[in-house]
C-alpha cells in the first residue's frame, strides 16, 4: 500500500497554520500531507479532532538522582508512559554528572536506563564537574554522539559551577554548536536566607518560598545572560518563575543576545499559598525556583502569549510524599531537607491546552510551537516537531472538547500525588503516535517497554539569533582565533 496509516479528516495544526486535511504515514515517517488521501492499511478517523506534532518534553528528571542524592520515583518506563498519556511522542530528560564522574560513564549509565523507554528519547547533559579533560575531550565526544545540550546550575552546593566554570562550559558549547541550559538562582542569597530563617526557627514548608526570593532568580538570570554575551554563546534559561526574570529575558533576546527560555505549568497554575497547606502537605509543592504569587501567574501568561518563552516544559521531578522521596530525611524535617521538585509530565500539554487555547490566552499554533516545534529547533531534533513530509510520524490527535477532572491515577506515573489534582481540564490527547506506532489510544497504553529509541541531535538552530558582540571584548576580532 501507499500508506501504512492515513489520519483522515482532522484539523492539522502546525506552529504556522491550521488546515483541514489528511496525513499519510509510511515506515514511521510522514510521507504526505494533503486535502484528501485515499488508501492506507489503517485509517484513523480524526473528524472533529486536532492533529498536531507529538509533544517534545524538554525538561524532565527521569531515573535521576537529585542534587542531594534522592532517586526520582519515575524511571524511563513509567516516566515515558506518563509522558505519552500527556500527548508526548518524545522527551529529553537529563543525564546528570556527579562530581568525579566522567561524561562517558554518565552517558553509559543513562543509555542503560533509557533503554526501557516507550517513546523516543535523548538527554541534556548536566555538568557539575568541568575538569580540563571534561572540557577538552569528554564534552566534544558527547556532542559527537548527538548530545548537543549541556545544563549547569548556579545554585545547590554540589552542582553550582561559579561564573568561571560557566564561562568555560558556554565557550565549549558555543564552539561545538551546543546550547547551554541554566538553572538560575543566586546560591549565596538562598543560603543566607536559609541561615536567617533557621536562626528564627522558621522551617515549615512555606518558608521554602521565602528562602528563594524572586531577586535571587532575577539576579542569576541577568548574570547568566551577561556571561553568555561575553562569549557570544547561546543560552537557555530553564523554569523562569518571575516577572522580573521574564522581562530580562525578553529585553536581552530582542537586543540580540542568543537567549532562549521556558516556563512551567506549575508557575502558571499554583502559588506559594499551596506551600502553606496543613501539616506537611505543603512539602508536595516544594520545587525550585519556588511557586510565587497570583500576580506572577498573570505576568507569566502574558510572556507565554507574547513570545518571551520558546517552550512550556514540565520540569517533572517526581519524589513521592513518603520516605523514599520528599521525606527521605524524615517526616518532620526543616524545609531544606525535603526533596525539591514536583511531578507533571502528563499534565503539561493538557494544562496548556485547557488554560491556554480553550481560554483564549494563546492560539492553537502557539500551543504547537510551545509544546513541540520550538523545542525541536532549539535542541536540534531534526526529524521531530513538525507535521511535514520526511518528518518522523510523531503525532498527537486531540479531542478539544472532552472535559475531565484531574486524578492522580490518570497520570500513569509512579507518584502518590498530583499537584494538579481536582482541576477541571478541557481537551485530551486521544491517540499518540511515535514513528507511526500507536503508543496510547483512548486511555490505553499500546506501546511495549523499550520501544522508544535514542535520537542523536543536531546543533542548536541559531537562525533569527543575530548574536551579541561586546564592544571591548570581541574575541575573534581583537585577539584572533586563539582566545575563542
Ligand atoms: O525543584 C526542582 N525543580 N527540582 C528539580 C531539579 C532542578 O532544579 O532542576
Ligand atoms: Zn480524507
Ligand atoms: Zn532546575
Ligand atoms: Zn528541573
Amino acid at each position: 500500500a501507499d500508506f501504512d496509516t492515513v489520519i483522515h479528516g482532522g484539523t492539522i495544526a502546525t506552529a504556522d497554520y491550521l488546515a483541514k486535511g489528511d496525513v499519510g504515514i509510511k515506515d514511521g515517517r510522514i510521507v504526505a500531507v494533503a486535502e484528501h488521501l485515499s488508501g492506507g492499511d489503517q485509517r484513523i478517523d480524526a473528524g472533529g479532532r486536532i492533529v498536531m506534532p507529538g509533544g517534545i518534553e524538554a525538561h524532565a528528571h527521569i531515573a535521576q538522582e537529585s542534587s542531594s542524592g534522592v532517586m526520582t520515583a519515575d524511571d524511563y518506563l513509567s516516566g515515558s508512559i506518563s509522558a505519552a498519556f500527556g500527548g508526548n511522542s518524545s522527551f529529553i530528560p537529563f543525564a546528570a554528572q556527579q562530581r568525579g564522574q566522567s561524561v562517558d560513564d554518565v552517558l553509559a549509565t543513562y543509555d542503560a536506563r533509557g533503554a526501557r523507554s516507550v517513546i523516543d528519547y535523548s538527554y541534556h547533559l548536566i555538568i557539575s564537574d568541568p575538569r580540563p579533560e571534561v572540557l577538552t575531550d569528554e564534552l566534544p565526544r558527547a556532542f559527537q554522539r548527538g548530545v548537543t545540550s549541556f545544563k549547569v546550575f548556579m545554585t545547590y552546593d554540589l552542582m553550582n559551577l561559579g561564573d568561571g566554570g560557566m564561562l568555560d562550559i558556554l565557550t565549549v558549547a558555543r564552539d561545538h554548536g551546543a546550547i547551554t541550559m541554566v538553572h538560575a538562582e543566586n546560591n549565596d542569597m538562598v543560603k543566607w536566607m536559609n541561615k536567617r530563617l533557621a536562626a528564627r526557627g522558621l522551617t515549615a514548608p512555606k518558608y521554602h518560598a521565602i528562602s528563594r526570593p524572586q531577586l535571587a532568580e532575577e539576579e542569576a538570570i541577568n548574570r547568566a545572560i551577561q556571561l553568555a554575551k561575553l562569549v557570544d554563546a547561546p543560552l537557555f534559561i530553564v523554569h523562569v518563575s518571575t516577572e522580573g526574570g521574564a522581562e530580562i529575558v525578553r529585553r536581552e533576546k530582542f537586543n540580540g543576545a542568543k537567549i532562549y527560555a521556558e516556563t512551567c505549568p506549575q508557575y502558571l497554575a499554583l502559588t506559594r499559598n499551596d506551600l502553606d497547606r496543613p501539616g506537611m502537605e505543603g512539602a508536595k509543592y516544594i520545587c525550585s525556583p519556588p511557586l510565587r504569587g497570583t500576580d506572577t501567574q498573570e505576568a507569566l501568561w502574558h510572556h507565554v502569549a507574547h513570545g518571551t518563552f520558546e517552550s512550556v516544559s514540565s520540569d517533572h521531578a517526581p519524589y513521592r510524599a513518603d520516605e523514599t522521596g520528599k521525606f527521605l530525611n524524615g517526616f518532620d524535617v526543616p524545609y531544606p531537607k525535603i526533596a525539591n521538585g514536583m511531578p507533571g509530565i502528563a499534565m503539561r500539554l493538557p494544562y496548556l491546552f485547557s488554560e491556554g487555547v480553550v481560554k483564549g490566552r494563546i492560539t492553537p499554533e502557539q500551543f504547537v510551537a510551545l509544546s513541540s516545534t520550538n523545542a525541536a529547533k532549539t535542541f536540534g531534533c531534526a526529524t521531530k516537531g513538525r507535521i511535514a513530509p520526511g518528518m518522523d510520524a510523531d503525532i498527537a490527535i486531540w479531542n478539544p472538547e472532552t472535559t475531565r477532572t484531574v486524578r492522580q491515577q490518570d497520570q500513569h506515573d509512579n507518584m502518590d500525588y498530583s499537584p494538579f489534582e481536582g482541576m477541571q481540564i478541557t481537551g485530551v490527547p486521544e491517540v499518540v503516535l511515535n514513528r507511526g506506532a500507536k503508543i496510547v489510544q483512548d486511555g490505553v497504553l499500546k506501546a511495549a517497554e523499550g520501544q522508544g529509541r535514542f535520537f542523536a541531535r543536531q546543533p542548536v538552530d541559531l537562525r533569527g539569533k543575530p548574536g551579541f558582540k561586546v564592544p571591548e571584548f570581541n574575541p575573534a576580532q581583537n585577539f584572533g582565533a586563539d582566545l575563542r
